[in-house]
């Protein structure tokens, strides 16, 4: 059985003193669940996050990190950082590091792999354009990105991957269950051609407009292990995504 992650990506929101005062409100509420539950902050919130997630079952990652361990790399942050801060989990290949940063599939891969090596937990994005989607040809952009990703990697169970159509990421319009069940399935398959065994383990989230309306439909879907959720986590309704199970 894969245990449920249920992940928030807070992207560029959010001081170290609204950290603070988001969790001294919510952590009793948040913590009252049987599944993963990670929070991505700013890196200039880990401290404070981990601190304030300390004596629970939540975990902090980080939303980007550089595959090398040191180095002139100005404006970067390494996994022995990241390990520092006490986070457990990375964000790697989001669709906006891809659009705005120029993030390559390559570049996914060393971060990868370094993240693996650091012992941290990586979530891969995956996702297609809307013209893609449009064209038909969205599962072949799926498959290279899973591909390139993973090349040369040994999964493992610390890996996830999600699968985050870009025209579904902060429009309002998600992709519906049947669609994003299609996807995830095929990253299933996509993975079960390296190693079935690790097709079995690792996790396979959606992303894109998931709110508390449309979650629990999400999640009855036999190949979606989870969501990772951007908008909807920075407000304290999160936990009815969180507790989907429960409303
Ligand atoms: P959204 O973002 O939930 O606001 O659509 C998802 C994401 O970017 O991970």
């Amino acid at each position: 059985m894969r245990r449920e992650l249920i992940a928030g990506n807070w992207k560029m929101y959010k001081t170290q003193k609204e950290t603070k005062a988001f969790f001294d409100n919510n952590l009793a509420l948040f913590s009252q669940n049987d599944k993963d539950v990670v929070f991505f902050v700013p890196f200039t919130d880990l401290n404070q996050a981990v601190q304030s997630v300390e004596k629970s079952n939540i975990e902090i990652g980080a939303q980007n990190v550089h595959f090398e361990n040191e180095g002139a790399y100005t404006g970067e942050i390494s996994c022995e950082m990241l390990k520092e801060t006490g986070a457990k989990y990375v964000l790697i290949g989001h669709s906006e590091r891809r659009k705005y940063f120029g993030e390559t599939d390559q570049m996914v891969n060393k971060k990868l792999k370094a993240v693996l090596n650091a012992g941290l937990c990586p979530i891969i994005c995956v996702g297609e354009q809307l013209s893609a989607r449009q064209s038909g040809e969205y599962l072949e952009v799926i498959k290279n990105q899973v591909f390139n990703a993973v090349e040369g990697v040994a999964l493992d169970e610390r890996t996830a991957i999600a699968y985050e159509p870009v025209w579904a990421i902060g429009t309002g319009k998600n992709a519906s269950s049947m669609q994003a069940e299609e996807v995830c399935s095929f990253v299933r398959g996509l993975i079960s051609e390296i190693s079935k065994k690790a097709s079995e383990k690792i996790r396979i989230l959606y992303g894109g407009s998931v709110n508390p309306n449309n979650i629990k439909d999400i999640m009855k879907m036999k190949n979606i292990d989870g969501v990772l959720v951007g908008g909807a986590s920075l407000k304290p309704d999160f936990v009815k995504i969180v507790q989907y199970d429960k409303q």
